[in-house]
Order: structure tokens, then C-alpha cells, then sequence
């Protein structure tokens, strides 16, 4: 079964065919970074417009590098998400399923991130730790089986990649912040400033607005500071702390694996740590490719598969949600 998926919940436009949820056939992504470059974050309304423009082309390009013409269900993302962003998406995988007379079914993203892993390694043992880690959300989960999620923690305050983004916006490094930092991040050193660990032994929530706070108040301590080092030293200190709980949750819960997903997990240093964290623990680590841990459409095709085995199509008034939910269990 070929679902075509389509994502268009920020500012990515994206759309993809996967194979019964496990082998992708065509990806296409096309980013609207230097569209919201020059405002220094994403403008709403400015996404909206350009997923308007470029959706269908995506769509047709996906399809034709796919071989095929009209596909066995279509699947976007329903949220969460900008709401103008998401209708977009929302609205044309719904008209094509209709007049394709094919099922549509309504995804989450955040699911669809979770997803990603199991593309790339379809072999994955469940149950598995999964530290989901974007603009939006971080999130500390145990992916119990196929749809049944268990949240260990989650951010009380910014989320990782937020942090990021605040946090270069204010060194001038611009938009987005994360691959900016990471990319400086390796000439600096990262034991230069001692940022807070912040919950490093509470729990599995996370907090990151106070270390944000930190790295203000240093810099502006310190103006003559070498801003590599405190990149490195702030990153290092986000990549602490995600890296300790994350490894705490999987020996907690006996799960032999943990696995990265979102657009922080395409963070150099958070992906070497994570991967020492479990060699040294005897356990497997899956880090999925730079481009399949951001925003794209084949995790979204590869999730809706997955729910359509489940729950079977949605109905087509099912409406896009801005603050739609993970079902948790
Ligand atoms: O998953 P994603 O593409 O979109 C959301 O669903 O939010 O994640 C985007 C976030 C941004 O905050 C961006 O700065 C961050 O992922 N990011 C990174 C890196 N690449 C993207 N953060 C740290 N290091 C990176 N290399
Ligand atoms: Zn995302």
C-alpha cells in the first residue's frame, strides 16, 4: 500500500510516498528558511502563503520520482502546528483523496516524528526510549508499541530547539538558531562557562528557560567573551542534560534501546553523546539521518500507514488542531 503524505505544519512545504509504513519511495521537502530568514523566526502568515504556492508542485514531484499516479490513501499532518500552515496541507490531502476516491487520514506530527526512526530501521525492537526533541516540544518517551505511547517528561518551559533559537537569536548568530550554534559551537569550548544543568537529578521533566536566562546574564557579564565558547558551553550543557535522562529512563525501564527524533536530534554533539551514552550502557542507540529527524513528509506517510492499520481513515471533517495533542497512554 502506497500513502502519499503530506506535511505542512511550519515551515517546511513537504510531501512523500512510503510503502506499508516502512519503505520510502519519494521525498521531497522545500524549506521556507530563507523566506523567515531575514525576520529572524518563522512569520505565520508569510508560511501559510508559500505552502499555498508551492504544495501542489511538491505533491506532483513526489509523486512522479514515486512512478505513481494516484496513490492508496493520503495522509497529513492534522497538528500541532501553525493553524494557517496546517489547513493548507489539511485542505488539499482531503480534495485529493476525494477525488482520487482513496482513504485520508489525519496525522500527528509529533507521532510522525516518532516514526521516524522505525523508517530508517525498520527492525527496531519495541519497546523503545524515545527522546523527541524539536522547535516545539521535548519530550521524554516510551514508545510501548505501535501507537501506544507512555510520556516519561516533558519541558516545563522552552523547549531544547527553542532554547537554541533564543539563544543564538541573542548571540546574532541568526535563524534558525540550532544548526547555527551546533556549526560555531566547534570551535568553542565547551567547558569555557559552567551553565546550569538545570532538573539534572529530578525526574524526567526538563527545564531550559532558566539556562537561556544564564547565558544572557554571562554575556552580558563577560562582552568581551569569545561567542564560540559560549556556544559550545550552552549546547554542551542542553546535551547534558538530554543525554542523562534520556539514558536514566531506558535503565529505569529496561528498554534496550533509545532513539532521537525531531530537529534538535540532528545536533552533532547530541548524536555523538547519545550514541556513547548507550555503547557504554550495552545498549542500541538508533539516530536517525539529519534529514529524516526534521520536518518531512515520509515520516507523516509512514505514521498515517501505521494509524490506518489501526484506526482506519479519518473522517473528512476531521478538523486541523494547532494544539493537537500526543494520545498517551
Ligand atoms: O522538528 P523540527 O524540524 O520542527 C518542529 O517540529 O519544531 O525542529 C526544528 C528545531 C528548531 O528549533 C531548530 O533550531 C532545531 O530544530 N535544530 C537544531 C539543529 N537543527 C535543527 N538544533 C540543534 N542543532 C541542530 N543541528
Ligand atoms: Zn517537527
Amino acid at each position: 500500500m502506497k500513502v502519499l503524505g503530506i506535511e505542512t505544519s511550519c515551515d517546511e512545504t513537504a510531501a512523500a510516498v512510503v510503502e506499508d509504513g516502512r519503505t520510502v519511495v519519494s521525498s521531497v521537502v522545500s524549506s521556507q528558511v530563507d523566506l523567515h530568514a531575514r525576520f529572524g523566526g518563522v512569520v505565520p502568515e508569510l508560511a501559510s502563503r508559500a505552502h499555498v504556492e508551492v504544495l501542489n508542485p511538491v505533491v506532483a514531484e513526489a509523486l512522479v520520482e514515486a512512478g505513481v499516479e494516484v496513490p492508496d490513501a493520503v495522509a497529513a499532518t492534522v497538528g500541532p502546528g501553525l493553524i494557517g500552515a496546517l489547513l493548507v496541507g489539511v485542505s488539499a490531502a482531503k480534495a485529493l483523496a476525494l477525488v482520487w476516491d482513496v482513504p485520508f487520514v489525519g496525522v500527528n506530527h509529533l507521532e510522525g516524528h516518532l516514526y521516524a526512526s522505525l523508517l530508517e530501521d525498520p527492525d527496531l525492537e519495541l519497546p523503545l526510549v524515545v527522546l523527541l526533541v524539536s522547535g516545539g516540544h521535548t519530550m521524554l518517551i516510551e514508545m510501548v508499541d505501535h501507537g501506544r505511547y507512555r510520556l516519561l517528561g516533558q519541558t516545563i518551559d522552552d523547549a531544547a530547539g527553542e532554547a537554541f533559537d533564543k539563544v543564538a537569536r541573542y548571540l546574532g548568530l541568526g535563524y534558525p538558531g540550532g544548526p547555527a550554534i551546533d556549526k560555531l559551537a566547534l570551535e568553542g569550548d565547551p567547558k569555557a562557562i559552567a551553565f546550569p544543568r538545570s532538573m539534572l537529578n529530578e525526574g524526567y521533566d526538563f527545564s531550559f528557560s532558566g539556562l537561556k536566562t544564564s547565558v544572557v546574564r554571562y554575556v552580558k557579564a563577560h562582552p568581551a567573551v569569545d561567542t564560540a565558547d559560549v556556544a559550545a558551553s550552552f549546547q554542551a550543557a542542553v546535551v547534558d542534560v538530554l543525554v542523562a535522562k534520556a539514558r536514566r529512563a531506558a535503565f529505569d525501564l529496561g528498554a534496550p534501546g533509545i532513539c532521537l527524533a525531531g530537529g534538535v536530534a540532528a545536533n552533532s554533539l547530541l548524536r555523538d553523546a547519545l550514541v556513547l551514552a548507550c555503547k557504554e550502557d550495552g545498549r542500541r542507540s538508533f539516530v536517525p539521518s539529519r534529514a529524516m529527524c526534521t520536518d518531512n513528509a515520509a515520516m507523516i506517510a509512514a505514521a498515517g500507514w501505521w494509524r490506518l492499520q489501526s484506526d482506519g481513515p479519518s473522517p473528512l471533517d476531521t478538523p486541523a488542531n494547532p494544539n493537537l495533542k500526543l494520545r498517551v497512554v
